[in-house]
């Protein structure tokens, strides 16, 4: 699997926020903000242009414009924080949604939510969620996103453990992985270690659907 590890002094640093204990909630959303819109510059590196005309109040010249914007595709809910940022970026992107909350028994991603277009083949797909512990809930994610069609999908984490990694690579899944670290480990709990605790109430605050 293709991983772009995004090593950037800015990007360490509101990571740094995000990891710190002390950050809060509105703290936290605004350097998820802050990385989000870093992530996705990185991940649109390799984006199709295509050239058209266009005059400047001097002359002609040539512009250059995306060919096809890709879609965007939050796991709900961390994933949401991540919308406004890839949107600032690429304005023409559709979005998507899928909703997974993980048990915090068994750890499995249980789906709540799947709201994409029928046929994703020929698209380019940016899966957005800032954690990725196990595994299980991306690699959910990309599995509805290859059942509708799509074979250039790109996941874009903040943290990543190591497992989680792992189990990415060995699905044989169409995904590559955008990430601003890859941290070691997870703890008993399948917490993400150093990490930074639950992404999804850092930003929004305990949830409260029963699994
Ligand atoms: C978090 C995170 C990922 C998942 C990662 O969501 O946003 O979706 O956990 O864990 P995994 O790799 O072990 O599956 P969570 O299920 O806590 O839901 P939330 O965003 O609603 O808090
Ligand atoms: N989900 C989170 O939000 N954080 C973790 O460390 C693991 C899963």
């Amino acid at each position: 699997m293709d991983i772009l590890l995004v090593d950037h002094p800015l990007v360490a640093a509101r990571l740094s926020i995000m990891r710190d204990e002390r950050t809060n909630n509105s703290s936290f959303r605004a350097a998820l903000a802050d990385l989000g819109t870093m992530l996705i510059y990185e991940a649109s590196r390799d984006l199709r242009v295509e050239q058209f005309p266009l005059t400047t109040p001097v002359a002609a010249t040539t512009g250059t414009r995306l060919a096809d914007p890709p879609i965007i595709v939050p796991v709900v809910r961390a994933g949401l924080g991540m919308i406004d940022p890839a949107l600032k970026m690429i304005p023409d992107a559709q979005v998507g949604f899928i909703g997974l909350a993980r048990n915090e028994v068994t750890h499995e991603p249980v789906p709540y939510l799947e709201a994409l277009p029928d046929d994703l083949s020929g698209r380019t797909v940016f899966v957005v969620d800032p954690m990725l512990a196990t595994g299980g809930s991306l690699l959910h994610a990309v599995r509805i996103l290859a059942d509708r069609g799509a074979t250039d999908i790109t996941a874009v984490c903040m943290v990543s453990a190591q497992p989680g990694v792992d189990a990415l690579a060995h699905s044989g899944l169409p995904v590559r992985l955008v990430t601003a670290t890859i941290d070691p480990e997870l703890n008993e709990d399948a917490y993400i270690v150093p990490g930074l605790g639950d992404a999804g109430d850092r930003l929004y605050g305990p949830r409260n659907i029963d699994l």
